[in-house]
């Protein structure tokens, strides 16, 4: 049998990880994938003049369209103009494509699950949500027994560095981006990371594969880490909690309610202590009860890891469709629950005068609250966390306190 020939477009840290890779270990690869296979062409506008597989270099799309012998490509370009023209062309040519373009997924993967299928190729995309880290293939292979009532993660590294450069090292919001834009994790504009859309995007994937339904971003209510102080950091951990970025999709009885927002998380939670750019995905099964899928969610060869584990799977089941992943697509959210009428605790800040006065009425209004200690607490401010309300409920109590006071900051807890 000839070699399975393979094309990667794109060469930035993700393609270039992962040509290295393959090379790296094609005796290994070749094994396990059960066929001979080389990488016939790397797709990019920039000249690579020095690379040692300059040979493979081409900026025409077409070459790789029009090659019968290509049967696997990896899209790793980004973004969704011409990523998702390439991808729906080659699929439906029946060349199976694999990806860590979440964005992609998150906007079209129903679609372009439809079009592999009746193509008799494979769209895999493994290397989208937590980098390195094993999730995709779990939630519809090893877990396919189970109906999941639960996925809750930190699914972004940037956001996750940020925060625990707060709660350790004591640096303001600011001082961490900063510190995280140096070291190349953070983009020059960081808002996907730091405003939650990345998390967003990668939440919609797993949502759509846990629960059968495509899960738009437009669905989930998104809010990034902004505005968490270093006040609420350490009123956070005087209760006993950790303040993480998390995407959490539950199912309810009224529905699926999905978040990306700031989160208290309470010491036992594993999630707590999973810390710098270190992602961790907490799947909760009817038969399985929790798992813990933790690792690198981002870089070179973590995510080539993953591409390339893809790539192997794609040359393994030629022709053949994985029925297993794929979901239907969505044209409206009725499936979906408001998170406003969904119960949750929240811990909130406040500022008044003599803010103590207060105690008596928050108490009376939440029936009970836990207030938070803090060394040097200013008397103008007080914090405390609720017991479990519906949020709009939890919202009117918070404006009948606004009357008295300034509300400054409500985060949910996990
Ligand atoms: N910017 C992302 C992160 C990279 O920080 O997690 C992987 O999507």
């Amino acid at each position: 049998m000839s070699a399975v020939k393979i094309a990667v477009m794109g060469f930035g840290v993700v393609g270039s990880g992962t040509v290295e890779l393959f090379y790296k270990n094609k005796d290994i690869i070749e094994k396990r994938s059960g066929r001979e296979m080389d990488i016939k062409y790397i797709l990019d506008l920039r000249d690579f003049p020095d690379s040692p597989y300059k040979d493979k270099f081409t900026k025409k799309f077409d070459d790789i369209l029009n090659d019968p012998e290509i049967s696997v490509v990896a899209e790793l370009m980004g973004g969704k103009t011409f990523a998702y023209d390439y991808t729906k062309r080659l699929l439906s040519k029946g060349v199976s494509v694999v990806t860590s373009n979440k964005e992609l997924v998150a906007a079209y993967g129903a679609e372009l699950l439809k079009i592999a299928k009746a193509n008799g190729a494979n769209y895999l995309f493994e290397a989208s949500v937590g980098g390195g880290i094993p999730i995709i293939r779990p939630l519809h292979q090893c877990l396919a027994a189970n109906r999941f009532s639960r996925i809750a993660g930190i699914l972004n590294g940037t956001t996750n560095y940020i925060l625990t450069k707060m709660i350790y090292d004591q640096l303001s919001f600011e001082e961490a981006l900063a510190q995280a834009q140096e070291l190349g994790y953070a983009e020059k504009d960081p808002s996907a990371d730091v405003d939650g859309h990345d998390a967003t995007r990668k939440l919609c994937i797993l949502g759509s594969l846990a629960f059968g339904k495509h899960i738009y971003p437009e669905y989930i209510h998104c809010s990034g880490i902004r505005e968490i102080t270093l006040d609420d950091v350490e009123y956070a951990e005087n209760a006993g909690y950790a303040i993480k970025l998390i995407g959490l999709i539950e199912n309810t009885p009224n529905g699926l309610v999905a978040t990306v927002c700031p989160r208290l998380v309470g010491v036992n939670n594993p999630l707590s202590s999973v810390n710098d750019v270190f992602n961790a995905i907490m799947v909760t099964g009817d038969a399985l009860g929790d798992a813990l899928f933790y690792g690198r969610g981002a870089g070179k060869f973590p995510t080539a890891s993953a591409v390339v584990g893809d790539i192997i799977d794609a040359v393994k089941h030629d022709g053949r469709e994985i029925v297993s992943l794929s979901w239907e697509d969505s044209d409206n959210k009725d499936f979906m629950c408001h998170y406003k009428s969904a119960e949750t605790r929240v811990y909130v800040r406040i500022r008044a005068e003599n803010v103590d006065s207060l105690k008596e009425m928050i108490t009376g209004l939440f029936t009970y609250v836990d207030f938070i200690p803090r060394k040097h607490r200013s008397e103008n401010e007080l914090a405390f966390i609720t017991p479990a309300v519906v949020e709009s409920e939890i919202d009117q109590k918070l404006k009948a306190i606004s009357q008295k006071a300034q509300v400054m900051k409500k985060i949910r807890l996990l």
